[in-house]
Parts: C-alpha cells; sequence; structure tokens
C-alpha cells in the first residue's frame, strides 16, 4: 500500500487543482492532502486566500481521490510532515521543480506538469475582469 503526499493551498478550486489531486491518487493507493493555513498562504503567497483554512480543508477532503487533509503550518516541517504520515511519495506541481528533491531520502519524489492556463490568481483576475 503506498501513501502519496502533496501540498497547496487549494483557494477557489479549479480543475488544474483537481487533476493534480487526481495523478497524485493515482501514484499510489492513499492520497494525504497538507492544505497550507491561512498565515503559511500569506507568507508564501503575499495574498490572503478567499476561503478560509477550514472551508479549504473542507472542501479538499470532499473530493474522491483525497483520503486525508492535514494543516500545513510551515514550509520548514515538510521533512516532519512526510515522516509522520510515512508517506511513500511526495507529489508537487513541476512550479516547484528540483526545490524538493533534499526530500528523497525519506520518500520517492515526482513533480507533475501543472495544468496549462488556470491558476486561482487567473480564476480571481476573470472574475474581477467580467464583473
Ligand atoms: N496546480 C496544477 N495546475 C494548475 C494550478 C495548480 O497542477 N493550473 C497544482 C500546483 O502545482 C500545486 C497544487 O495544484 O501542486 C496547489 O496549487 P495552488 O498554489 O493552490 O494553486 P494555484 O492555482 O497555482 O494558486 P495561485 O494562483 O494562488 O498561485
Amino acid at each position: 500500500m503506498k501513501r502519496v503526499i502533496t501540498f497547496g493551498t487549494f483557494d477557489v478550486l479549479h480543475v488544474g487543482h483537481v487533476r493534480i489531486l487526481q495523478r497524485a491518487r493515482m501514484l499510489g493507493d492513499y492520497l494525504i492532502v497538507g492544505v497550507s493555513t491561512d498565515s503559511l498562504n500569506l507568507q508564501k503567497k503575499k495574498k490572503k486566500a478567499i476561503y478560509s483554512q477550514f472551508e479549504r480543508m473542507e472542501i479538499v477532503k470532499s473530493l474522491q481521490y483525497v483520503d486525508e487533509v492535514f494543516l500545513e503550518h510551515s514550509l520548514e516541517s515538510k521533512g516532519d510532515y512526510i515522516k509522520n504520515n510515512q508517506a511513500d511519495i511526495l507529489v508537487m506541481g513541476d512550479d516547484w521543480k528540483g526545490r524538493f528533491d533534499i526530500f528523497k531520502n525519506l520518500c520517492d519524489v515526482i513533480y507533475l506538469p501543472r495544468t496549462e492556463g488556470i491558476s486561482t490568481s487567473e480564476v480571481l483576475e476573470n472574475i474581477k475582469a467580467s464583473a
């Protein structure tokens, strides 16, 4: 039984999110998702998420490919999250390519290509432009 772990903000869910979660789940048997806390997101992206960390967790948990969710409080704790969840594979979008190779001593590290032409930022821009 292979356990897969991945991380992200998953604000204003879109098809790019759904596809990476589906592909991550297909690499193993059980998918665990670390959802960035509001404060980690603010630190990482310099902007406030639209949905709260609890709403984002609830939405991600409801997806059929996702088995378990938890809050990612700190970028520095990735190694601990991988160990505590006994993950065999870490999946990240290829926007992070190479950045997580340091965890190759703990698990396999796989970067999946992002879905082209969509992101939460772009969705929000489109909504603003059409308002
Ligand atoms: N992702 C993807 N394809 C996209 C957008 C995101 O595969 N078009 C993946 C990311 O690589 C990451 C996960 O989805 O592994 C969560 O990404 P997140 O940062 O929450 O989403 P973005 O839409 O990129 O958000 P933003 O525009 O705020 O940066």
